[in-house]
């Protein structure tokens, strides 16, 4: 079995690079490299890049790409159906090689392997908060302006599926992905309607779930989400976003699986794309649960999703 380390980045089509290119800027991007025809945009974090754009005249999402562990999970995951050759990365700031195999709903799923570490940008450290019983913040003031939050890296992005256990099976044979929480009737995970997974790293902290896969009739994305430093990135960003006239999905509030707190967006061409902060680490001592809950219930406080949210 290969091996995913972590999420890099997502890939999306849309008719208008330029439009896309401000509205990610202002989503706290920046422009890794640039040509007619792809758009790369980095975060501040230490992947390439977070986020390409291809021109085409549909608005349509393309697919993700995953850093796998060694060069050998290039050839482990070449050799399986649908995939293709491994080829070098000579198109995206990076570089390295790459494996690009296709879902059975048509999402394009990368490894990569050799893509370079980016320097981290310099960004502002997070700020302390005081609590009721721990005073960390003391004769420092907090100072946040209405300003772009700075995106770190791509936390997770959300698949809709046809065939939720194929895809679930597919992802954990080509990069070891495992079942933090399921959504469904209590009793059997057999029987989930949704899997939240994350990347395998044993002792090792990882993100509570980095791809969420839901069994629905139409196939698509539902969302794609970048983290932010704190909750007064997320704050300020949310109101930069709306100063700029920019449309607001659903936010701010805080997700019940995961836990994060969240901020979602639409993008110029309809996609959601979600800001969030302070998710739930997990290691091989996890358990997966099964939550059987109502649609409303997945939100714990803040802005509740309306109802084509969970469409
Ligand atoms: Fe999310």
């Amino acid at each position: 079995m290969s091996h995913a380390i972590e999420p890099l980045y997502v890939r999306y089509q849309v008719p208008d690079l330029v439009r896309m290119e401000s509205f990610l800027r202002d989503f706290g991007m920046q422009t890794a490299q640039q040509s007619a025809t792809q758009l790369f945009m980095r975060g501040s974090g230490s992947t390439p890049y977070v986020y390409e754009a291809v021109a085409g005249t549909e608005a349509r999402f393309l697919g993700a790409g995953f850093r796998v562990a060694e060069r050998a999970d290039l050839e482990r995951v070449a050799a399986l159906e649908g995939s293709g050759p491994i080829e070098a990365i000579d198109d995206a700031p990076g570089g390295g090689h790459r494996v690009r195999m296709r879902m059975a709903d048509g999402f394009e799923i990368d490894a990569v392997h050799g893509a370079a570490v980016a320097t981290p940008l310099e960004t502002r450290d997070a700020i302390a908060l005081n609590t009721a019983r721990t005073k960390p913040r003391t004769n420092q003031f907090v100072r946040i302006a209405q300003a772009i939050a700075p995106v770190t890296k791509l936390g997770h992005f959300v698949l809709h599926v046809r065939d939720h256990r194929a895809a679930v099976a597919w992802l954990h044979q080509r990069f070891g992905l495992i079942a933090s929480d399921y959504m469904g009737p209590p009793g059997d995970p057999d029987q989930a309607a949704g899997t939240f997974l994350r990347v395998d790293r044993g002792q090792q902290m990882v993100d509570h779930h980095c791809l969420l896969v839901l069994g629905t009739e139409t196939p698509g994305v539902h969302h794609c989400s970048f983290e932010v430093e704190d909750v007064d990135a997320v704050m300020a960003g949310h109101d930069y976003l709306l100063q700029r006239g920019y449309t607001l999905d659903c936010g701010v509030g805080r997700h019940l699986l995961g836990s994060q707190i969240f901020d979602y967006w639409r993008d110029p061409f309809g996609f959601r794309i979600e800001h969030y902060t302070d998710g739930d680490m997990v290691n091989h001592l996890h358990q997966p649960a099964i939550f059987s809950g109502t649609a409303d219930e997945t939100t714990q406080w803040g802005a509740r999703p309306p109802k084509d949210f969970f469409e």
